[in-house]
């Protein structure tokens, strides 16, 4: 029967390690741009708090997203206005979001929680494509079922809410 000696246990552990440095060494490629936070750097400057922004400025007609001038190509404009080329798409898609959504998150969660790209940082993570508790490791869609009394529909709602910013934070 083979039996691993103790060189062999040590030799299997070095070699575990420099398996570990080296897959340590490989860039993985650029990471996804939190876009609250190239918002509060870049833009908010000028435009104030962004769901605010859109909610105020922006419309959506025939599922484009449009400001003050009616034949303004967005995705266009924001590649030439303080967005890089990369993240035209994820701003995009955040002002539209934002122009589609009632401020409820402020009137009801913000007083105790602050911001919600804010709150997801600090409280939450995303585990295997699941929403969590970066204290307690519960699911997030597990936790709201029994947080302020909320009836389904509100959970639906904010769970959205939530995932969607979770995804512009963290990025897919
Ligand atoms: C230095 C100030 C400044 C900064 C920084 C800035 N903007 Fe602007 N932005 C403006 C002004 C001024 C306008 C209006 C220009 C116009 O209508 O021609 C505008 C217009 C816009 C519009 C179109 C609004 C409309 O009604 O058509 C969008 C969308 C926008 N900005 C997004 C952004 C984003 C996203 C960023 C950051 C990546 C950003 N802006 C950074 C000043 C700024
Ligand atoms: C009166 C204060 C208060 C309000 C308003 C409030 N929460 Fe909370 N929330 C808390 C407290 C305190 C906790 C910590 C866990 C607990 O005690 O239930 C918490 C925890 C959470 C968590 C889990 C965070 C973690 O670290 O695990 C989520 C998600 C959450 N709240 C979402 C919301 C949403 C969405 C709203 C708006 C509908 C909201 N909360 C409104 C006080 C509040």
């Amino acid at each position: 029967m083979y039996h691993a000696g103790r060189y062999g246990l040590r030799l299997a552990r070095l070699l575990r390690c420099l398996a570990l440095i080296w897959l340590g060494s490989i860039p993985l490629g650029a990471a996804a741009t939190d876009i609250h936070w190239l918002w509060d750097d870049r833009c908010a400057e000028c435009h104030g708090h962004s769901a605010d922004f859109a909610r105020s400025f922006l419309r959506i007609t025939d599922n484009r997203l449009l400001g003050r001038h009616q034949f303004r190509e967005l995705h266009l404009f924001l590649g030439n206005h303080y967005t890089p080329e990369r993240d035209v798409d994820a701003v995009y898609d955040m002002l539209q979001a934002q122009v589609l959504t009632v401020p409820r998150y402020r009137e009801e969660c913000s007083a105790c929680h602050g911001g919600a790209a804010e709150f997801i940082r600090n409280a939450m993570l995303v585990q295997s494509g699941t929403l969590t508790s970066r204290a307690t490791r519960q699911p997030i869609d597990e936790f709201m079922q029994s947080h302020r009394r909320l009836d389904p529909q509100s959970i639906e709602f904010y769970l959205r809410l939530l995932k969607r910013v979770a995804n512009e934070v963290y990025g897919e």
